[in-house]
Formats: structure tokens, C-alpha cells, sequence
């Protein structure tokens, strides 16, 4: 392959390159991409294994030109998208009043979150001086990105010693400007879930929205209760809660574009919405940020939901929480290592017992070295595994790497000298 240069590229697409050529060139640039498909990326990808992959490639591509700017013209792509509502909004145990759409994932639920709360304001002539959301510290970034687009502040207040919102000082500070408080089910940092009926019930005294970021637990939660364990209430049997968003791109193993955002009835989710006619091309509406949209992630959602059923989610549900719970207890007993909190779902993280002497970071290099794919963050400084369904079989296998890991890495610091990384798997 030729080095990349901005003339090389231009060049190579003057006359353009058989498809044979242009699809060998593709694989070889992801020659270097995690392998995820294996299980070694604990971040960012997900598998329930080749067949549901293919599935869901499948399905998006079939449907990957199709339109749902406008799903008059497509009437698959309207019946499978009410389909997948429904299925979600059964899962959260929404009534018949509940309404959603599906959007391209997290990112867009959670800017949607902060727009429908703004819109809400105005639909009902409250104006406060200086609009402001109230949220922990371990609430998704993307809040404060909707929060950017729309001029809200954020207020990001202190978790509790076991990294759940901690509610006294979510309460002290939400004020009269306050139009949205937000919980997750778990949220990211450290997989726990937040204390939802508390938070629900601050925002209901004040009739404002309270959403709750189920992006990581929306599909995962539901297969944990139908298994029979015990997991507080978090869904919209909660009062007080208006919306809740669950990410299919992630634990509903579709393919990437696939997220549902759900509110309490019709009128809280036209918050969310856009239309217009005011310009030269007529009516102009749409339910996210979006204009056009694949059907594709709608297809590849809708495919594979009926294809693994809630069994098949039990299932896997199953062997995501037992490989996490397995990576997390070992590392509990690790004299190194420290666990942040067990996995209430299937993800978590850890950093060291001794962070001055043992640096956590050091380690994520060392296993990157290793091959395997591993999030870093903080503060805490921290090194974060969202554990799926393809993990099960690896979890030996990937606590050896830890293992040699953090032995590697304390020797390297031990020398005081720069690590020099040999791949061992
Ligand atoms: C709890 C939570 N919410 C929202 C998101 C954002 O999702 P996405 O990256 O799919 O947009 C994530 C991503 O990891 C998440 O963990």
C-alpha cells in the first residue's frame, strides 16, 4: 500500500480502481484494528458471535440506502422502527402512553435530552433567567455536549463514596432555573447505577424532566431481572422519570447508528422533535438531528432483536455479567489492583492500590502492548473494560495478560526506565 499523502489519494482517485483493488486495500488498512471480533477490544465493540454479525450486517445492508428521513416512502423502515420501539419500551416497562424514536445512538439521545427539556420550557411559558441541568460527575459527556448546543449550564455535582449520585447534593443544587436532572443505569465510570427513584422524585417536585441514561443498561438490566436478579427499580416504573434512552449499538448487539431515546407520553417527546416550513421546500420535519438517515442501523436493530429474542438476550446477558463478574473478582484479589466498585451490570474499572508507585496507565500500555484493547480515565485515574458477550471464553486468558501486565509494568517503573513492549499474545 501506498505511504498516505493528501497527493497520493488524489491521484489514485483520478481514475478511479477496480473493485477487486479497492476492497483488498480496506483490509489491509485494518491490518492494524483491534480484534475486536475475537474479544480483544474492551471498549467500543461488541459481539454476541459470527452469526449474529452477519445478521446484522445483513440487515444494514440491505436496507443501508433506504431513507428514514421520510418513512411515508418507506413502509418497511416505518414497521420495523415502531417494531423496535416497541420491543425497547416493553423492555422499560413503558405503558401504552410511552412514545420514541430511535436515533443514531447515545450521543444523540443525550443531545436530544437537553433540547426536549429546553423546548418543554417553552411549550409551557416557564422562562427561567439562566436554564441549568443538574447531573453527577458520572454522567455521559455527551450531556454536556447537548448542554453546548443549547446554552444550558451544567451543574455536575459530587458522587458518594460508592460512585453513585450522591442526591443531597443533587438536591442543594437544582434551583429555579434547574430544567432537567439526569441518572444513569450504570453510568459509565465505574458501572453502577445511580439511586433513580430519588433523583426521579427531586424532579417531580419541581415538575421538571428527569432522564435516565440507560445506553449501557436498557437491554442488559431487563435480561438481569427476567433471570431473577435483584435489580432496583430504574425504568418508567419509576415516577418522575420522563425519559430514558437505551442503546442498541451496544448490549442489543446491532449494528453501529442504533440507539432509542423513549419519553413518558406523545407530548414530551414532541420536545425533542423538528418541523418547519419556512423556506422554499415545504413541510420539513424530522425526530432527531438527522435529516437523512440510513435505514440500515433500523433494519440491522430490527433483524436482530427478532432473531435472538429475549432469550437469546438472557443468554448472552448471562455470559457478559459471569465474564465481567470474573475479570472484576480477580481483580478484587489482586494485591495490586483496585477494583472501583463491582459491576452492578457488565462494565467497571480499576486502578491501582498504590497509584504514586504503580501507575495504572503504565499497565493499559502494557496491555495494549499485549493486544488487547483496554479505555483509560479519570480522574481517578483509571483503566475501564466494557465486558460483553464475547469475552466469556477469554477470561482467563485475558487475566493472565493483567496479570503479566501490572508485573511488567512494576518492574519497568521498579528501573525508573522507559518501557520497551513486546507483544506476548
Ligand atoms: C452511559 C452512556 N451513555 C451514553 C453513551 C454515548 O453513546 P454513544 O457513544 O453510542 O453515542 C455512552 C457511551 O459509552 C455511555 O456509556
Amino acid at each position: 500500500m501506498d505511504a498516505y499523502s493528501p497527493r497520493v489519494v488524489r491521484r489514485v482517485i483520478e481514475t478511479g480502481a477496480p473493485v477487486g483493488a479497492v476492497l483488498e486495500q480496506m483490509e489491509q488498512m485494518r491490518s492494524s484494528d483491534v480484534q475486536w471480533r475475537d474479544g480483544r477490544a474492551f471498549s467500543l465493540a461488541y459481539s454476541a458471535g459470527p452469526e449474529v454479525l452477519a445478521l446484522a450486517e445483513e440487515a444494514y445492508r440491505r436496507f443501508s440506502g433506504e431513507n428514514a428521513l421520510n418513512m411515508a416512502a418507506f413502509p418497511s423502515l416505518r414497521r420495523m422502527h415502531q417494531d423496535v420501539v416497541d420491543v425497547v419500551t416493553g423492555w422499560v416497562h413503558g405503558d401504552d402512553a410511552v412514545a420514541g424514536f430511535m436515533t443514531s445512538g447515545g450521543t444523540e439521545s443525550l443531545v436530544l435530552v437537553v433540547r426536549a427539556a429546553t423546548k418543554r420550557m417553552l411549550r409551557e411559558e416557564r422562562s427561567p433567567a439562566r436554564p441549568n441541568m443538574v447531573l453527577p460527575m458520572s454522567a455521559h459527556a455527551a450531556l454536556d455536549k447537548g448542554a453546548d448546543y443549547f446554552g444550558v449550564q451544567v451543574r455536575r455535582t459530587a458522587v458518594s463514596s460508592d460512585w453513585r449520585a450522591d442526591v443531597d447534593a443533587m438536591a442543594d443544587a437544582i434551583d429555579d432555573d434547574t430544567i432537567l436532572v439526569v441518572a444513569s443505569a450504570p453510568q459509565y465510570p465505574q458501572g453502577v447505577v445511580d439511586p433513580i427513584g430519588e433523583i426521579a422524585a427531586l424532579a417531580a417536585s419541581r415538575d421538571i424532566n428527569c432522564h435516565v441514561d440507560a445506553c449501557m443498561g436498557g437491554v442488559v438490566l431487563p435480561a438481569m431481572e427476567r433471570l431473577g436478579e435483584p435489580i432496583p427499580r430504574w425504568d418508567f416504573r419509576v415516577d418522575g422519570v420522563t425519559s430514558i434512552s437505551v442503546d442498541l449499538h451496544k448490549y442489543g448487539y446491532s449494528s453501529k447508528g442504533s440507539g432509542v431515546i423513549l419519553h413518558r407520553n406523545k407530548q414530551l417527546r414532541s420536545d425533542q422533535t423538528f418541523m418547519t416550513n419556512n423556506w422554499l421546500g415545504g413541510a420539513y420535519g424530522s425526530s432527531g438531528i438527522l435529516g437523512t438517515k440510513s435505514g440500515g442501523p433500523i433494519a440491522s436493530s430490527w433483524a436482530v432483536l427478532h432473531h435472538l429474542g429475549n432469550e437469546g438476550y438472557d443468554r448472552l446477558a448471562r455470559s457478559a455479567r459471569s465474564a465481567a463478574l470474573g475479570i472484576a473478582r480477580h481483580i478484587e484479589s489482586h494485591p495490586m489492583l483496585a477494583l472501583r466498585a463491582l459491576p452492578q451490570t457488565t462494565l467497571f474499572s480499576f486502578g491501582t492500590v498504590d497509584p504514586i508507585r504503580h501507575d495504572v496507565f503504565a499497565i493499559a500500555d502494557e496491555i495494549a502492548a499485549a493486544g488487547w484493547h483496554v479505555d483509560r480515565q479519570g480522574p481517578p485515574a483509571s483503566i475501564h473494560l466494557t465486558v460483553n458477550a464475547v469475552h466469556e471464553p477469554l477470561v482467563g486468558r485475558f487475566c493472565a495478560v493483567l496479570d503479566a501486565a501490572v508485573t511488567r509494568a512494576a518492574a519497568t517503573s521498579a528501573q525508573g526506565g522507559t518501557a520497551v513492549y513486546a507483544t506476548t499474545d
